[in-house]
């Protein structure tokens, strides 16, 4: 289940019922679907062919079809991060940006684990979601925020957009974010 760092307090958020309460609070959708949906060879697997990839959409077919006829979202697809990704650190420190988007960002996680940071209500600032497999996040249209891995550094997560040829990262200059 996800756990939620407070940047500015240092304060722990976990357990299903508070970190969701958190989320909602923050305008951020927050689901756990079912991981066992997944065959167990993919349950570990983050070198992906491409019919690895469709078979991961089909396992999770019923949660991402509920959610994106719930949301609007039309396309959706699977996107996977290692040590064998070429260029990992490069990639990385270029996600590690402030930024928005136009629409939201939706992440199923599938396997590993990954972070988004995530600017919160003027009270709260900036905090940490750490997502394990089965956590599903949305942050909201033109809330800043950033994705990057955890220290295992490895994660597959399926993407849902409502146009995928929008979605543009804007770079978000923010003085108060450390
Ligand atoms: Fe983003």
């Amino acid at each position: 289940m996800a756990q939620i760092n407070i940047r500015n307090t240092g304060e722990t958020i976990s357990g299903f019922a508070e970190v969701s309460a958190f989320l909602d609070k923050q305008g951020v959708l927050y689901e756990h679907w079912d991981t066992n949906q997944l065959p167990s060879h993919l349950q570990d697997k983050f070198n992906l062919s491409d019919a690895d990839k469709e078979e991961i959409l089909s396992s999770f077919n019923g949660d991402i079809t509920r959610l994106a006829g719930a949301r609007g979202y039309v396309k959706w697809d699977v996107i996977a991060l290692s040590d064998s990704t070429p260029d990992l650190d490069a990639l990385l420190k270029k996600f590690e940006q402030v930024h928005t988007h136009t629409e939201d960002e939706v992440r199923a996680i599938a396997a590993g684990s990954g972070i988004f940071v995530i600017k919160g209500s003027d009270d709260v600032g900036y905090f940490d979601v750490v997502l394990e497999a089965g956590d599903v996040i949305s942050v909201p249209e033109n809330n800043p925020h950033f994705f990057t891995l955890t220290s295992e550094r490895k994660v597959v997560a399926v993407r849902l957009f409502i146009d995928p040829s929008g979605w543009v990262a804007h770079p978000f200059a923010d003085p108060a974010f450390s």
